[in-house]
């Protein structure tokens, strides 16, 4: 798979999106020289270019396409081929307005003339989807010039998981008949007999959607679920017809962030050779904390979080285990964020050689140029509209010199000795049974994540079902539904565990185990909930710890104990912390202080080198080269002997890289 994916070669490599249907086709040579000489590698085009592609039902043009793969070969470039899909055309959705996806919030169709324009549960979309990737397939799929396939764009963005469409609904009467059985089982695992919810068949199951007041948080479950698996089933269909008439070329899908799909993600990128990632720091950073932390925003809102565009690229490593490609990199100030700042100078490297060390193969930038033009014509390209370079271009002639230093420590995957367990059930869960406005179960997955960063500490991001067999210790912020796999883990292993509040606080029906959480581990666990309570988000209670005294927050559970020492206090003399061998668990939400003065004595029991004092700085290894990746503003000295560095200087300047040899 690696010379297939690195197409032959064995050094990161850089690329770009470019839409040739957007400009005038005697540009397209001298654009395809330009990001030759740039050191690009691999362009990505097609992705919305169905109208271009297939102007009338049957109607098709290929010509240009080949013609634009034909300019980038010559010049050495390989092409990345997209599906269309993500923008069904006019005339097709005029001849089939049910393709159209309908809202759950006001039941009413969301219109053509954006994208992502279509219902995942809609059969004849996904026979036209096939069709157009077919069509496609069959042209180019044994093109040694287009060294693969990207389906789709970003599945899922734009809220689109979840549609109420009639098709989704018999859809979902069907997926409930499949695993449920029958309707009483339905009934019974839901709990229908509160407040007369009982359905008296399969064909009368509603939508959780447009009731009067909650639905019933299983019904809403079992839909969640369902949505999920029409993305899948989609996307599926696609990949089939692709793998079909392709032959030597890999497929990937570019995601978004995890939590945004809505879909298990674990799931869905089990069918491809390699995912995706759309990298844009800013706009999530300012997404993640310009309401709740304004202060911390504006303090990085020129670099992004240190720790939040490093978070998704271990989930986009962990999704499959293995390396991954950036294919759309922020290039400069985007348009959909609240507010769009300029990267500070030096980012765009640091974000380049970020993902790189934790285990991207290849980074491509989103976009070659600024269309002056429709919705993104304030998004920043590698050139403006006019031709002249923007302020990323000669970051990214640094980035391929860099990656030419570099090159032949390439293909070693970053390694982690410490997982953080990730799981769309336990976002599901906390999205629908809400309980305290303040509790987020990617805020406190990311919370805990960058409690480890700071330490300077590598992390697997990996799904409950992984083999967590040779981790040194495991973090489970937010794991309310706890399969048998986790179980087994959980009473094997040696590995340490540090788990989360509401572990194991819910059946896989989101009903309350009877026996009180954690239902099934309780005697792993060594003790059980009675009673929770939230608190308002601008509510901190102490927490005792040791000497020192920290904050609760947000989640509180009173528990009864059945085995284990009490490590940490609060309201009163409730336990905050217990240990009961390897296992660790908190019952309530907490400080990332708290996290501070915990982790790295559990890391030292662990065996697990910790670098303290980091500030801003982030370290991450990637075979035998050490990226240090200074996200501060003031220059940061690191302990090293000069004949090691492979690529900067030492101290670090500001928003700058260190590489050096291990
Ligand atoms: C991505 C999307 C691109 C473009 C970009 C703008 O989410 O895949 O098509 O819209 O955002 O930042």
């Amino acid at each position: 798979m690696t010379e297939r994916l690195m197409g032959g070669h064995d050094s990161p490599a850089l690329g770009v999106c470019y839409y040739p249907e957007h400009w005038p086709e005697s540009q397209w040579r001298s654009d395809a020289e330009q990001m030759a000489s740039l050191g690009l590698r691999y362009v990505r085009i097609g992705e919305f270019a169905w109208s271009r592609l297939e102007p009338a039902r049957g109607q098709f043009d290929f010509e240009w396409l080949d013609r634009a793969i034909a300019t980038l070969a010559a010049q050495g470039l390989k092409v990345v081929l997209c599906t269309p899909t993500a923008t069904p055309p006019k005339w097709l959705i005029d001849a089939h307005p049910d393709i159209l996806p309908v809202s759950v919030d006001t039941g009413t169709a969301r219109g053509f003339g954006s994208r992502r324009h279509y219902d995942f549960s809609n059969d004849t979309y996904r026979d036209e989807a096939v069709r157009i990737s077919e069509m496609l397939a069959q042209r180019y799929g044994e093109d040694p010039r287009v060294v693969g396939w990207q389906v789709d764009n970003e599945l899922c963005c734009h809220d689109t998981a979840h549609s109420a469409s009639p098709a989704a609904h018999a859809a979902f009467q069907a997926w409930c008949r499949q695993r449920y059985g029958t309707i009483d089982e339905l009934n019974a695992a839901w709990g229908n007999v509160f407040w007369s919810m009982e359905y008296p068949d399969f064909d009368s199951l509603e939508l959780p959607v447009l009731a009067v007041t909650e639905t019933n948080p299983s019904h809403r479950l079992a839909y969640r679920r369902f949505s999920s698996d029409q993305v899948i089933r989609f996307h599926n269909a696609c990949v089939d017809a692709l793998r079909r008439h392709s032959k030597d070329q890999w497929i990937t899908h570019n995601f978004i962030p995890m939590k945004d799909t809505q879909t298990d993600c674990f799931a869905l990128a089990s069918t491809l050779d390699f995912v995706s990632y759309d990298s844009y720091p800013l706009g999530r950073t300012e997404f993640l904390l310009g309401a709740s932390d304004p202060a911390l925003a504006q303090r990085f809102m020129r670099s992004g979080h240190p720790d939040y565009t490093a978070y998704y690229l271990d989930q986009s490593r962990g999704l499959k285990g293995k390396g991954f490609w950036i294919m759309e990199q922020q290039p400069g100030p985007v348009n959909w964020a609240p507010s769009n700042p300029r990267p500070a100078p030096g980012m765009i490297t640091l974000w380049s050689l970020e993902a790189y060390a934790h285990g991207a193969d290849v980074v491509s930038y989103f976009r070659w140029r600024q269309a002056p033009f429709a919705q993104e014509q304030m998004h920043a390209g590698l050139l403006r509209p006019d031709n002249s370079p923007s302020d990323a271009w000669a970051e990214v002639e640094r980035v391929h010199h860099i990656f030419s230093l570099i090159g032949q420590d390439a293909l070693a995957q970053p390694t982690a000795e410490v997982a953080l367990v990730t799981d769309v059930q336990s976002q599901w869960v906390a999205e629908i049974e809400r309980q305290g406005r303040g509790y987020d179960s990617n805020r406190i997955q990311f919370q805990w994540y960058s409690a480890l960063r700071k330490l300077g500490v590598a992390v697997d991001v990996v799904s409950q079902d992984a083999d967590l067999s040779g981790y040194r210790l495991v973090l489970v912020p937010s794991l309310p539904i706890v399969g048998t796999r986790f179980i087994e883990s959980l009473a094997q292993a040696s590995t340490c565990f540090l788990l989360g509040p509401r572990f194991g606080a819910k059946t896989t029906e989101l009903t309350m185990p009877q026996n009180l959480p954690p239902g099934d581990c309780r005697s792993l666990t060594g003790f059980h909930v009675t009673s929770v309570e939230t608190l308002r988000p601008d509510v901190e209670e102490p927490l005792q710890f040791g000497s020192e005294q920290f904050v609760s927050r947000l989640w509180c559970e009173d528990i009864v104990i059945q085995a284990g020492n009490v490590l940490a206090t609060y309201q009163g003399n409730k336990p905050a912390l217990l240990r009961n061998g390897n296992i660790l668990s908190l019952t309530t939400l907490t400080c990332d202080d708290f996290l501070g003065a915990l982790l790295p004595e559990l890391l030292i029991e662990c065996g697990v080198e910790t670098h303290p004092d980091l500030g801003d700085c982030r370290l991450m290894a990637r075979g035998d080269l050490m990226f240090a990746l200074n996200y501060g503003c003031a220059p940061k000295a690191m302990d090293i002997a000069p004949e090691r560095i492979v690529y900067g200087s030492n101290p670090v300047p500001p928003h700058d890289v260190l590489i050096w040899r291990q």
